[in-house]
C-alpha cells in the first residue's frame, strides 16, 4: 500500500489556500485524511461539524481525500489511524518559526515526520482570520473562498447579523 498523509488544521472555515495544498497533497500521496481540530479553547466561528461539511464539500471530487475531526494531540490521532506523515501549507516564513516549532515538537513525541508544501503565490496572503474579517465588514471575498462557504460566512457575519 503507498504512502498516506495527514492535513490537520482548523479550517474556520476552508479556504481555496487550504484546498490547493490538500488537491497537491492528494496527487503525492495515495491517501489523505484532511483532520479538523476540535478544540473547545479556540471557540471557531463554525462548529466541528459545520467545518467538516463545508471540508467535505469542497473537497468532495477528489478521489482519495478523507474528511475527519479530531480533539487531543495530533500525535495520537495520527497513530490511530496509523499515518505517519503530516503535510502542512507554508504561506510565508512568518509560518515557518511556528510550523517548525510544531513540526520538531511532532517528531520527538512519536517520530512522525511533516513536509511542507509552500503554499501558491496566489492564495499567500489569505488566512481563516483575514477571510473573517472582510466579512465583518461588508467586504466580498468571492474568489477567496468556494462560493458556499462565502454564502454561510455572510449568513454568520454580514454587517448587522452578529
Ligand atoms: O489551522 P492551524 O491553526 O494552523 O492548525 C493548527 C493545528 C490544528 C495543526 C495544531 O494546532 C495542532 O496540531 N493542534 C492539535 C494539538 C497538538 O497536537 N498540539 C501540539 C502541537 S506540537
Amino acid at each position: 500500500m503507498g504512502l498516506s498523509a495527514l492535513c490537520p488544521g482548523t479550517f474556520d472555515p476552508v479556504t481555496n489556500g487550504h484546498i490547493d495544498i490538500i488537491q497537491r497533497a492528494s496527487r503525492c500521496f495515495e491517501r489523505v485524511v484532511v483532520a479538523a481540530l476540535e478544540n473547545p479553547a479556540k471557540t471557531p466561528l463554525f462548529s466541528t461539524d459545520e467545518r467538516v461539511a463545508m471540508l467535505k464539500e469542497a473537497v468532495a471530487d477528489v478521489e482519495n481525500v478523507e474528511v475527519a475531526s479530531f480533539s487531543g494531540l495530533l500525535v495520537d490521532y495520527a497513530s490511530v489511524r496509523q499515518i505517519r506523515i503530516i503535510v502542512k501549507g507554508i504561506r510565508a516564513a512568518t509560518d515557518f518559526d511556528f510550523e517548525l516549532q510544531m513540526a520538531q515538537m511532532n517528531h520527538r513525541m512519536t517520530g512522525i515526520e511533516t513536509f511542507f508544501v509552500p503554499t501558491s503565490p496566489q492564495w499567500s496572503y489569505l488566512s481563516s482570520s483575514l477571510i473573517k474579517e472582510v466579512i465583518r465588514f461588508g467586504g466580498d471575498v468571492s474568489g477567496l473562498v468556494p462560493d458556499f462557504v462565502r454564502d454561510r460566512l455572510e449568513e454568520k457575519l454580514s454587517p448587522g447579523r452578529e
